[in-house]
């Protein structure tokens, strides 16, 4: 899938989560969905199932980070479940991401999360012990994906470009943070919208609250997607 906007479908229970497709099912081109860990944990594997039955691309966002072996591992249980993408967490090191590499299978690319949208350089500069900006950090970590043989990256979208530069075209470069003009920023720090995002070098969308928390869902949807285009 080429350029996929993938809507974050944060959603405490399956029941909602089938309400808020419905509106989608009759859709040409359904929408790429990104199922996250709140989903994830109070539905399991059987909705993951579910919805890849239905015909629906699946990125699965359980940004993965603990020891090589056991990472390795839930990455070789995970694509059992023909989901297309996968987040582990960059900072996880060139061993944890290459065993993850290994064992993800033909059909799932893996996305390497640098620092979370929602960390302002505040916040993150309170994360670590030496001084380096977020974008000399951001730059570092996709770089060090880059190196282990992963995807792409996920990344605030002003970071997109800087990604591109140091990494190859063909590296993905998706992200979240994404607003339509006009909605709340909620919990994020570092947004913008489709349109931005795209002149930025992004390759990929991820839109939660813009589309789900909107009157009309679709409507959202098409506009994220015209903006993402033109
Ligand atoms: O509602 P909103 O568009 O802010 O949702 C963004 C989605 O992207 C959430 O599901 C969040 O978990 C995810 N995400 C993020 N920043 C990252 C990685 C994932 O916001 N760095």
């Amino acid at each position: 899938m080429e350029r996929p906007v993938f809507i974050a479908l944060d959603f405490p229970d399956a029941k909602t989560t089938r309400l808020f497709l419905d509106n989608f099912r009759k859709m040409a081109d359904k929408p790429a969905i990104k199922i996250g860990m709140e989903l994830f944990f109070a539905e399991g594997p059987e909705f993951v199932r579910e919805l890849h039955r239905q015909g629906f691309i699946i990125f699965l966002d359980l940004k993965l980070y603990d020891i090589p072996t056991t990472v390795g591992h839930a990455v070789a249980s995970i694509a059992k479940l023909n989901v297309q993408y996968l987040t582990v967490h960059a900072a996880g090191g060139k061993k944890m991401l290459r065993q993850a590499v290994a064992n993800k299978g033909q059909e799932m690319k893996l996305l390497a999360v640098t620092q979370l949208t929602s960390f302002s350089e505040t916040d993150m500069q309170a994360t670590q012990l030496t001084s380096s900006s977020m974008t000399e950090n951001v730059i570092h970590l996709a770089e060090l994906a880059y190196q282990s043989g992963i995807d792409g990256t996920i990344s605030a979208p002003s970071e997109a470009s800087f990604i591109q530069q140091k990494t190859a075209d063909s590296f993905l470069r998706v992200t979240p943070g994404i607003r339509l003009t006009g909605d709340s920023t909620d919990d994020q720090a570092r947004i913008t919208t489709p349109s931005k995002a795209r002149e930025f070098g992004a390759t990929g969308l991820v839109v939660g609250r813009s589309i789900t928390k909107s009157n009309n869902p679709v409507a959202a949807y098409q506009r994220v997607l015209s903006e993402w285009s033109n």
